[in-house]
């Protein structure tokens, strides 16, 4: 199928053309950053009225850049949540005027679903089911088992804070602008990941979850003591970066190791950090794991990974234009809209 897919359920205004679930004939993402970093962090006010700005020329845009007309294309994908309620009604609304004009069929996709498969854009092979896949945004983190496109089961997921909120916090607290994780992580280029011995958490039993509120606070505490105020940034940066990496790359190897799974997929915005990539490269390859990682541009927020979703959960995920509405609480399990 060739599904034009709308994506705005947080700051990114993003609209992609993508054939097939994989192949990407256009993908355009508007970056709202410059309207937000003034306030530290994501105003939701300002992300939807920017959302209702940007969106339909963002569409007519997207289809001269694949030079595909509305019309040839097979169906319309949309996020529906989760997400920011204002943000996810512009893509919403929309998404079902459009498949209603054009008298095309609407997909609605978990925007949890779309990290997932994002791994299938633009690869040469495609993750084979069932994979393990990690996912690592800034509102998420978890382990899950991907059986089938439509059979997802959570392995384990953070107790607190997600990785990229840790990444972001701590990059403040290191007076690195907003988004932090992308500052942070060149920092930590230049830094001994050694220096500091920060908290690697261990879940109880045989649980695989995360938690990164811990290791956030030492890092303040260590700040504020003043005996380290002559500590380099940059080896503080390398080492709360090398205790976030440590605890991911640990957690996919104790579920991979569990599981009957073919290969293992990254993704979400924290999939776009360099020293994560490279352990579990390294990790994959001394196990003789199969490894996807998607480009950067489809780490982070994207429209493609939205179409890529429904192509993948097909009917599953199919709705009615007239009666789709957003779910900003929406459950990961949720597949499809209730309506
Ligand atoms: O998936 P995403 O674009 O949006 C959410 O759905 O949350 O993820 C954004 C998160 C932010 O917390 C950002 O700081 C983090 O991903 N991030 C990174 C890097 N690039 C983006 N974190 C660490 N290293 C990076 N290179
Ligand atoms: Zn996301």
């Amino acid at each position: 199928m060739l599904l034009l897919g709308i994506e705005t359920s947080c700051d990114d205004t993003a609209v992609a053309i993508v054939r097939d679930g994989r192949d990407v004939l256009a993908n355009v993402s508007t970056n709202q950053d410059e309207f937000h970093r003034a306030y530290g962090g994501i105003v939701p006010e300002i992300a939807s009225r920017a959302h209702l700005a940007l969106l339909s020329a963002a569409v007519e845009h997207t289809l001269n850049r694949a030079q595909i007309a509305l019309d040839a294309c097979d169906g319309i994908a949309v996020t529906y949540g989760p997400g920011l309620i204002g943000s996810l009604l512009v893509g919403v609304a929309t998404a079902k005027a459009f498949a209603y004009a054009a008298r095309r069929p609407l997909y609605a996709v978990n925007h949890l679903h779309g990290h997932l498969f994002a791994p299938f854009l633009s690869h040469g092979e495609s993750p084979p089911y069932p994979f393990l896949a990690l996912l690592v945004s800034g509102g998420h983190t978890q382990l899950v088992a991907v059986d089938a496109p439509t059979q997802l089961r959570i392995l384990g997921k953070t107790r607190d804070d997600a990785a990229g909120e840790a990444f972001d916090k701590t990059a403040r607290l290191l007076g690195l602008g907003f988004p932090g994780g992308p500052a942070l992580d060149a920092l930590a280029r230049d830094g001994d990941a050694r220096a500091i011995a920060f908290p690697r958490y261990r879940p109880e039993g045989d649980a695989l979850d995360f938690s990164f509120s811990g290791l956030k606070t030492s890092v303040r505490y260590f700040l504020e003591r003043p005996e380290n105020a002559a500590v380099r940034r940059e080896d503080v940066a390398a080492s709360f970066q090398a205790a976030v990496v440590d605890v991911l790359v640990a957690r996919v190897a104790a579920a991979y190791a569990r599981g009957s799974f073919r290969a293992v997929a990254l993704s979400g915005g924290v999939a776009a950090n360099s020293s994560l990539q490279s352990s579990l490269r390294a990790w994959a390859q001394r196990n003789g794991i199969e490894l996807f990682v998607p480009s950067l541009a489809y780490c982070t927020d994207n429209a493609a990974m939205i179409a890529a979703a429904a192509e993948a959960q097909g009917e599953a995920v199919r709705v009615d234009p007239l009666h789709l509405s957003a779910d900003p609480n929406l459950p990961f399990e949720r597949i499809g809209s209730a309506a």
